[in-house]
């Protein structure tokens, strides 16, 4: 196995540019400074539009709260000009896609021509998008890997490992780290990798998941990598200094790489304060995802998000809402075909559109299920057959949620669909304006990893579109290193 593996490296490697000559994050082209940049993303998250959007009006409360009035007029008559509101989120996405080719938009194009599309909301999309984290892979090393390893790996992972692992090895051999130690390790795509194409590493891999971890001992097992090369432990990690000391005991004075793909919420935010925090940590390279589950900073919870000083000294906070579109990738939807758009709406705003009716409809009962404007929503638990009529839909939400069904009649349910069928293209907007935010969100949230890491005084900070963004669109990975005079045990 080894001999064959250094092979594989050289061969990859023929291409490799380096990624380490770049430190710091590739901004938007229309800035050159990080505080420029930080201080401008603020500032557009915190306009009344965005957060409307992004979760002040929630899309569920959209009929009774009236979403759609509150967006600019000129922006809804034009919208509602569309012959098909699908076509109208698509003028969206593709508004703010990093480098569509012209040619695939031709179908909406003909619909509506873009050019008559208010001169405002050009201008606001624009904004949106010139202040998106570029996202276009940055050119670097990959491996080859072997069948042994990707046989149970989809293509997805089979890339994201490819890149990551290269990444990793490449600075491990710079900086002479010898151990990894992989969190939210899952079932061990990368350790397993890392620890099988490179002896040199010794690999501590954790997940919160028996599960995972489980069926991660059962595949390193299937490929002869003793525990002496990869250890595989169930640990929650919290940000706990317990879990500094066992990192610290089994480092046994060795430099680490602190290493972490698609670290779920918070996690990425433990992963860097350990790399700060703890001696033998000497770089870290963290692909966060998830961000619905990260912790908000509150007196319950005061080292959650923002971690970092320069967005604590702002202010900044985003809502629940806000953090769930950052898990979204709008320019990553399929495009509508003719034939889909001539067929009519979709069976995803219908379902949005039914939410809402019925939202409206149980507040102006009286009917209480949650309080208006709450962001954690009960799960209304809907299957595909409950969506055969608004009244089928009512119902087994009704079930869901503990309403006796006596409560409304079929004729009023009836009634309010009837009077709100039209709004299902209004909503299917107010929807797609809040995960058009995406990408400015998740560069917020990558900015204010950035930052902590440079005010803890760590090198060659960078934020690094390590994957295609098309195949992962959760292609952000945070990386840093110890400044050479920190002290470490070696
Ligand atoms: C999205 S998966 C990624 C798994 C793996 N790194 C990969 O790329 O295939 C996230 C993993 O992190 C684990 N996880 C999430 N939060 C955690 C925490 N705070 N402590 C330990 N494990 C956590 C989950 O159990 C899950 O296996």
């Amino acid at each position: 196995m080894p001999h064959q593996v250094s092979q594989i490296f050289l061969k990859a490697c023929s291409r490799v540019l380096s990624l380490t000559a770049m430190v710091s994050p590739t901004l938007p082209s229309s800035y050159d400074s990080i505080e420029d940049y930080t201080a401008h993303l603020c500032h557009f998250l915190d306009t009344p539009l965005v957060r409307q959007i992004t979760g002040g009006i929630h899309v569920n409360d959209a009929l009774l709260r009236n979403g759609w009035q509150a967006l600019p007029q000129e922006w809804t008559d034009w919208w509602s000009s569309w012959p098909r509101h699908r076509l109208a989120q698509q003028d969206l996405i593709d508004g703010i896609d990093e480098g569509l080719d012209p040619a695939s938009c031709r179908f909406s194009k003909q619909a509506q021509p873009a050019e008559s599309r208010p001169a405002s909301l050009t201008d606001w999309l624009a904004r949106l998008k010139s202040l998106a984290l570029p996202r276009s892979r940055r050119p670097g090393p990959t491996l080859a890997l072997p069948e042994a390893l990707t046989a149970h790996m989809k293509p997805k992972k089979v890339s994201e490992v490819s890149a990551a692992a290269a990444y990793i090895h490449n600075v491990c051999q710079r900086r002479g780290i010898t151990r990894i130690v992989d969190m939210g390790s899952g079932q061990g795509y990368l350790s397993i990798s890392l620890a099988y194409l490179f002896p040199y590493l010794r690999c501590l891999a954790m997940d919160g998941s028996e599960t995972q971890v489980a069926a991660s001992r059962s595949a390193a097992a299937a490929l002869g990598i003793p525990e002496t090369r990869l250890k595989q432990v169930v640990h929650w990690v919290d940000g706990s200094r317990d879990l500094a000391f066992l990192v610290e005991d089994w480092a046994e004075g060795e430099r680490c790489m602190l290493v972490g793909l698609h670290a779920c919420g918070s996690l990425s935010e433990h992963m860097a304060r350990y790399f700060a925090t703890v001696s033998c940590i000497d770089a870290l390279a963290v692909v966060g995802c998830c961000y619905n589950h990260i912790v908000p900073r509150s007196p319950a919870s005061p080292a959650g998000f923002p971690i970092s000083s320069a967005l604590r000294e702002r202010n900044v906070s985003l809502s629940a809402t806000a953090l769930m579109t950052a898990c979204q990738a709008p320019n990553n939807w399929t495009r509508p075909s003719p034939e889909c758009v001539a067929a009519g709406d979709s069976m995803f705003s219908k379902r949005r559109l039914y939410r809402s009716i019925l939202e409206k409809l149980l507040h102006d009962k009286g009917i209480k299920v949650n309080n208006v404007g709450d962001e954690k929503r009960p799960r209304w638990g809907i299957r595909k057959q409950d969506m055969a009529t608004f009244i089928k839909y009512a119902r087994r939400s009704m079930d869901c949620t503990d309403v006796a069904h006596e409560t409304i009649t079929d004729a009023e349910l009836m009634a309010y669909e009837e009077r709100y069928s039209d709004c299902e293209g209004q909503i299917a907007i107010l929807w797609t304006l809040g995960v058009l935010c995406s990408k400015v969100v998740e560069s917020l949230i990558a900015m204010d990893r950035y930052c902590y890491l440079q005010e803890q005084g760590a090198e060659g900070v960078d934020v690094v579109p390590i994957f295609d963004f098309k195949v992962s669109p959760r292609n952000l990975m945070v990386v840093a290193e110890k400044a050479q005079a920190a002290g470490c045990n070696h």
